[in-house]
């Protein structure tokens, strides 16, 4: 992989990095991604009847059990080398953030300390009335319903129409217009607020990095535009700017996930 010297200085100079990550950083881990053609979740799946408020209130059990079954996946899946060069780059300068559009838990998971969850996780439960969070709950029912005031439970993840957790994105839009480099890795760029944030960095002449094995809408705007899958690039990219070798010591959990349940099979 050949990575630019322009970006290698730019990286080892810069002491505040924002990225924002999508579903592509967690393609190598087994997760698909939404919109990739034929593989992608809403290539397979209609939204409109998984993701909104009005599909959980039409069909509870169909919309608890999609989540119930990627949130399977997820636990059966590991981070990948991607999920790690980022733990790493955040051990190694002052001021890191790290904005993820994913629902997975992965760079937590992989030792991410600070993680602005702008979609939510799946990982979590609350409740659809009221949003009591239900740190645990019992799969009696189906959806299990709320101990403090009966409604059923829901995924803790933003639904279409939904608004994003307001502190959330204010550290992200605000980590965005102040740092030293800005990159924008495995996302499609076309979902917003998320996909406005590369270009609040723009605006603040802040230099753009894309790690992404397909062009996309943000690609132009980029100053470095880095072509591949994120599991190979990170990782190239550390060893150049840092000498980092993920693989030394890091064989515990990276791997590939999979599962199925019920209704909804392995991809
Ligand atoms: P998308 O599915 O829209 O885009 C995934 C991107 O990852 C594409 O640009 C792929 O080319 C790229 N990609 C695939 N494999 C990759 C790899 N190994 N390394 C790097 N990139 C790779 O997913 P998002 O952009 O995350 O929202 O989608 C944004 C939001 O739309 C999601 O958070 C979700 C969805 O509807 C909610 O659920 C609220």
């Amino acid at each position: 992989m050949v990575i630019p010297d322009g970006l290698i200085q730019l990286v080892q100079k810069a002491r505040r990095v924002v990225v924002l990550t999508g579903a592509g950083i967690s393609a190598e881990s087994g997760i698909p991604t939404f919109r990739q053609a034929q593989t992608g979740l809403w290539a397979q799946y209609d939204p409109e009847e998984l993701a909104t408020r009005s599909a959980f209130r039409r069909n509870p059990r169909l919309v608890w059990e999609w989540y119930a079954w990627r949130r399977q996946l997820v636990q059966q899946a590991a981070p990948n080398p991607g999920h790690l060069a980022l733990v790493e780059w955040e051990r190694l300068v002052p001021d890191f953030t790290l904005i993820t559009q994913n629902v997975d838990g992965l760079h937590q998971r992989a030792g991410s300390q600070r993680v602005v969850e702008l979609h939510g996780s799946l990982l979590r439960v609350k409740c659809f009335d009221h949003d009591h969070a239900a740190p645990t709950w019992e799969e009696t029912e189906n959806p299990p319903r709320c101990a403090v005031c009966g409604s059923y439970l829901r995924p803790d993840v933003v639904w279409f129409g939904e608004s994003l957790p307001a502190v959330g994105l204010h550290t992200a839009v605000t980590a965005s217009r102040r740092a030293d480099i800005f990159l924008s890795i495995g996302t499609s760029s076309l979902v917003q607020p998320a996909a406005s944030l590369p270009l609040e960095a723009k605006n603040n002449r802040i230099p753009l990095v894309e790690i992404n094995p397909q062009p996309t809408p943000l690609t132009a705007a980029c100053n470095f535009a880095l072509t591949g899958p994120a599991g190979e690039v990170l990782p190239a990219l550390l060893f150049k700017c840092f000498g980092w070798n993920w693989d030394s010591g890091n064989e515990g959990e990276a791997g590939i996930g999979g599962g199925g349940h019920g209704r909804f099979p392995t991809q």
